[in-house]
C-alpha cells in the first residue's frame, strides 16, 4: 500500500480523538483509500493521556512538523489563528496539503489561504471546522453542487445549544452549564466565542461562502449570542409553545447575502427545536432537491476526529491517484461573486 504521512498539529481534545480515529480505523481506512495513512509526525507542546502516541515521532515544536520532508499532510488543530495561520501558510509553502477544523482561521484569513494553496497546488480542507461530526460541508459542495442554495439555518455551536437544553431541562444555570461544556471539552479556548454568538458567526460565513459561492464575510455577520437569555425567557417561550434556539441564518436577497447569528423563538413541534444538548442541526432550501436537513454531534472529541479524518481520507484517496480535482473544487469564480448585505 502506499504510504500516506499525516503531520499533526495540536493534541487537545480534537487531536487526540483523531489519533485515537486513525489507530483503530486503520483497516478500514486502507480499504478505502488504497493507502497506508500513518501517523509520521506529531507536533504538541505537551502528551495528552486520552490517546496512546508511544510509538509516534513527537516534536514540542510544531513548525518541525510543517518543516517535515516526509509528512504529506499537515493537520492543524491548535486553534487560534496567529500561529495557526503561520503553520498553516508554512505548510502550504512547503507543498503539503492541509486539513484543519479551525473555523475562526477560515473564517477570518480563509480568502489569503485558498489563494496561497492554489498558487502551490495543494488542498485546504475543513470538514471539521463546521458543526462537527455532520458533513455539512461536503453536503453542500458536492451532494448540492446542482442547485441554486435559497437559505440556510442551523444550530451550529454545540456549546450554547447544550447550555440552552439545560436551562430548560434541568432549570440549571447558565454558568454551571458553561463550566460543564469546559469540561466536556465542547467550548472554546475562550468560551465568549461561543456565548457571544463569535463561533457560530465563524461557522455560518463558511457555510456562506460555500452554499451562495460568495467570499468570506465574517465583518458583514449580524452576532448576538446567548448571553441575555435568562430562566424566565427560556420558561415565557416554553408557555407560549416555542423554544429558545441560537441560530445561524444564511438568506439570498435580491443584492447579496443576508448573514446573522442570534436566538430565535422556534416552535416546539419543528425539528429544530428538538435539537438538544451539544447536538448541531442544518437546514438548507435549495431549488431542485428542496428543504435537507442534516443533524449530529457538533463538538467533542471523536464527532469531531471523524470530519478531521474523512478530510485526510479525501486527500489521501486523491495522492493515490495523482489526482488534483480538490484544488479545483475549492476555486472560487471572483468576477461572479456576490456581497453580502445585512
Ligand atoms: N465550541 C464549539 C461548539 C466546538 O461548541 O460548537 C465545535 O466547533
Amino acid at each position: 500500500l502506499k504510504p500516506v504521512k499525516v503531520g499533526l498539529c495540536g493534541l487537545g481534545t480534537v487531536g487526540s480523538g483523531t489519533v485515537n480515529v486513525l489507530t483503530r480505523n486503520a483497516a478500514e481506512i486502507a480499504a478505502r483509500t488504497g493507502c497506508e495513512v500513518v501517523v509520521e509526525h506529531i507536533g504538541a507542546r505537551r502528551d495528552n493521556p486520552h490517546c496512546d502516541t508511544s510509538n509516534m515521532q513527537v516534536s514540542r515544536d510544531i513548525f518541525a512538523v510543517a518543516e517535515d520532508p516526509n509528512v504529506d499532510i499537515v493537520v492543524e488543530l491548535i486553534g487560534g489563528c496567529d500561529i495557526a495561520k503561520e503553520l498553516v501558510l508554512k505548510a502550504i509553502a512547503n507543498g503539503k496539503h492541509v486539513v484543519t477544523a479551525n473555523k475562526a482561521l477560515i473564517a477570518l484569513h480563509g480568502n489569503e489561504i485558498f489563494a496561497a494553496a492554489k498558487e502551490q497546488g495543494v488542498s485546504v480542507c475543513y470538514e471539521a471546522a463546521v458543526a462537527g461530526g455532520i458533513p455539512i460541508i461536503k453536503a453542500l459542495r458536492e451532494g448540492l453542487a446542482g442547485n441554486k442554495v435559497e437559505w440556510l439555518a442551523g444550530i451550529i455551536n454545540g456549546t450554547g445549544n447544550f447550555i440552552l437544553t439545560e436551562m430548560r431541562d434541568k432549570g440549571r444555570a447558565f454558568e454551571d452549564v458553561l463550566k460543564e461544556a469546559q469540561e466536556l471539552g465542547y467550548a472554546e479556548a475562550d468560551p465568549t466565542f461561543d456565548v457571544e454568538g463569535i463561533d457560530a458567526a465563524h461557522k455560518l460565513v463558511i457555510l456562506a461562502s460555500i452554499a451562495f459561492g460568495i467570499p468570506l464575510q465574517f465583518d458583514k455577520t449580524y452576532t448576538e449570542g446567548i448571553t441575555k437569555i435568562a430562566k424566565a425567557d427560556v420558561e415565557y417561550a416554553e408557555q407560549l409553545g416555542y423554544r429558545i434556539k441560537h441560530l445561524g441564518i444564511a438568506r439570498r436577497q435580491q443584492n447579496g447575502v443576508e448573514l446573522r447569528v442570534h436566538p430565535t423563538l422556534i416552535p416546539e413541534k419543528s425539528l429544530i427545536a428538538n435539537v438538544h444538548g451539544v447536538m448541531n442541526a442544518v437546514m438548507v432550501e435549495a431549488d431542485a432537491v428542496g428543504p435537507t436537513l442534516y443533524y449530529g454531534a457538533g463538538a467533542g472529541a471523536e464527532p469531531t476526529a471523524s470530519a478531521v479524518v474523512a478530510d485526510i481520507i479525501d486527500l489521501a484517496r486523491g495522492i493515490e491517484s495523482d489526482a488534483d480535482h480538490r484544488v479545483a473544487a475549492l476555486g472560487f469564480h471572483a468576477d461572479k461573486m456576490m456581497d453580502t448585505a445585512v
